[in-house]
């Protein structure tokens, strides 16, 4: 099976890049920029359609929450026309497609978990764009997988764990929100879980699936996780303050409960992502030992939606 993944060196691409290296069963091709740029279209499609894949897996998008604020038109390029465009191409090819979206289409004011059923009311311009191109593959497609997760993390790109992993090189505490709530979700996981889905899906699973990390969690509870894990393996520490939303001001408002209800999947599919503690522990040891060998911390940033 031939498997096209659009980005280049996103978290979720690279982790479909190691996770489809170790199946061996699969060819996955990626595209990303500078010849494949989700607001020029005419390359774009040509790209897809050259690869001539079996499924697509649509991962990149503009993900700067904070920025998108300030640049909502090119997030609408991105996160709309450009993933029409690439559900075009695969409705084209007549392959299914997989898309990524984000627990950010809701606006997280009302008590979770969420489920695909409930009304979207995103309350940020990266989450109203992330909805608008939802919608925009489902009506060029009906085979669409769309997957919305939340709160990812992994050894690659930018993240909340190689943040808190970062600031904690030089910093005896560090100040968390502890009023958001979600589900940490590691990239490799969900790398492992699309390549799953996309191997087997008849045309009764097409829609809308919530895939995150089982259990849930708060900010102050992630960064304590990740740092006593560290502290375990040898690596730095810092005590966790909790704080208010309130006290942590940022431009795009952050939904307040992020949760995902992760049942539609796992009726349909028979099996869920484990829980966030587990895949977490994995990604901090091995940041622990990419650290040991470069002897500075690889991190930088921190998560975007
Ligand atoms: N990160 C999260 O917490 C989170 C949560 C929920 C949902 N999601 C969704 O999951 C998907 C992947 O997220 P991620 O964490 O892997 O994001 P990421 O690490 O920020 O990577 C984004 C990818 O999109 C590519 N990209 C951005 N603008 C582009 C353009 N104009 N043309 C072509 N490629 C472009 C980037 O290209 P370069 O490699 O060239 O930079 C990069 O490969 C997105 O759909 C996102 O909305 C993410």
């Amino acid at each position: 099976m031939r498997v096209l993944a659009t980005g280049r060196a996103g978290q979720i691409v690279t982790s479909l890049m190691e996770v489809a290296a170790q199946r061996g069963d699969l060819e996955l091709i990626t595209i990303g920029r500078p010849e494949f740029d989700l607001t020029k279209p005419i390359p774009m499609r040509q790209a897809i359609i050259a690869a001539r894949p079996d499924v697509v897996i649509s991962t990149a998008a503009y993900t700067a929450v904070d920025r998108a604020e300030e640049e909502p038109a090119l997030a609408h390029a991105v996160n709309v026309v450009g993933a029409a465009l690439v559900a075009e191409a695969a409705a084209s090819l007549c392959v299914p497609i997989v898309h990524l979206s984000t627990d950010y289409v809701f606006s997280g004011d009302d008590g979770g978990p969420r489920r695909e059923t409930d009304e979207t009311r995103p309350r940020t311009v990266y989450g109203s764009t992330k909805l608008e191109g939802e919608r925009a593959v489902a009506s060029i497609t009906p085979q669409h997988v769309i997957l919305r997760t939340s709160w990812v993390y992994s050894p690659f790109g930018t993240n909340f764990v190689k943040t808190i992993m970062r600031l904690a090189e030089n910093r005896e505490s560090l100040s968390i929100v502890a009023d958001q709530y979600g589900n940490p979700t590691s990239a490799l996981g969900l790398a492992d879980a699309i390549l799953r889905i996309a191997a087997e899906l008849p045309r009764d699973r097409f829609g809308v699936y919530h895939l995150a990390g089982a259990g849930e969690t708060n900010w102050s509870g992630f960064a304590r996780h990740i740092l006593n894990i560290s502290r375990t393996y040898g690596g730095p520490f810092s005590v966790v303050r909790e704080i208010a939303s309130a006290d942590y001001p940022t431009r795009a408002r952050r939904p307040q409960d992020s949760r995902l209800c992760t049942d539609k999947f796992e009726q349909t599919f028979g099996w869920r992502l484990p829980a966030w503690q587990a895949s977490t522990e994995a990604v901090v040891r091995r940041l622990l030992q990419m650290r040991q060998h470069s002897g500075v911390p690889a991190a930088d940033g921190i998560g975007g939606g």
